[in-house]
């Protein structure tokens, strides 16, 4: 699997890393990983079997042994679809919590490479440049400003039937990056050789023809 591409896109909450990774995957006709789907997957099967957060025997049990599957844009846990239920603000902050956990990490590794095959993948999380995919031939790290992610996640919310609001979220969204930022394990950061883009300012849309042009002129 060495020479298949992998495309990793990195990023803090609600940057717009899975929006532009599955688009860019979609134009390539890449595969796709959301490694964020597997701690949020993680995270609901331990909420589920009642496993205390200070359990990290049983945390790290839940990750290894994590029986899911993603089909057609769809995430499995067991045979129930959890596309909607883990995208709950208390699923995501309750992994993002889980994810300090070396050894969930380390439970999550193997899983992560499976997703390289070919023609080519397109990886989105908060390590895939820096510590699952480290020779990637292109690696994007994204940013946008906390008002604009705050205001994406909102929407995004919203729209679903999530209950929202901006103070809660702007407050949840500086708890989750400032744990993602300062965690001992795959911290996250832009990873050596990096391309930035800040898109504060841009549709998703400008993001993934950016993505796209750094693609072709590699
Ligand atoms: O959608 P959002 O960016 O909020 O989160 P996500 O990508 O679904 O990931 C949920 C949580 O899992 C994040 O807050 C991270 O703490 C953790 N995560 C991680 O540690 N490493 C990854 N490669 C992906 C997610
Ligand atoms: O995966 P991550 O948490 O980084 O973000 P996401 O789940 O893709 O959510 C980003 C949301 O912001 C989506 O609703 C996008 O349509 C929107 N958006 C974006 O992704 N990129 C922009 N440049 C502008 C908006």
């Amino acid at each position: 699997a060495a020479n298949i591409p992998v495309i990793a896109i990195d990023g803090p909450t609600a940057s717009g890393k899975g929006t532009v990774a599955q688009k860019v995957a979609r134009q390539l006709g890449f595969h796709y990983l959301d490694s964020g789907a597997l701690y949020r997957l993680t995270a609901l099967s331990a909420i589920r079997r009642g496993i205390a957060m200070n359990d990290e025997h049983g945390l790290a049990k839940s990750a290894e042994h994590l029986n899911c599957h993603f089909d057609g844009g769809h995430i499995f846990l067991a045979n129930e679809d959890v596309s909607q239920a883990i995208r709950a603000e208390e699923v995501g902050n309750t992994a993002s919590k889980i994810a300090v956990l070396a050894t969930v990490r380390h439970a999550l590794y193997g899983l992560q490479l499976s997703f390289r095959k070919a023609p080519g993948l397109v990886a989105d999380g908060r390590d895939m440049g820096t510590v699952i995919f480290p020779h990637a031939p292109l690696k994007v790290f994204l940013t946008a400003s906390v008002e604009a992610r705050a205001q994406r996640r909102y929407k995004q919310l919203i729209d679903k039937g999530f209950p929202a609001n901006m103070e809660d979220l702007s407050k949840d969204l500086r708890e989750r990056d400032a744990r993602d930022m300062n965690r001992a394990s795959a911290p996250l950061k832009p990873a050596e050789g990096a391309y930035l883009l800040d898109t504060s300012e841009m549709t998703a849309d400008e993001a993934v023809r950016q993505v796209l042009s750094w693609y072709a002129a590699l």
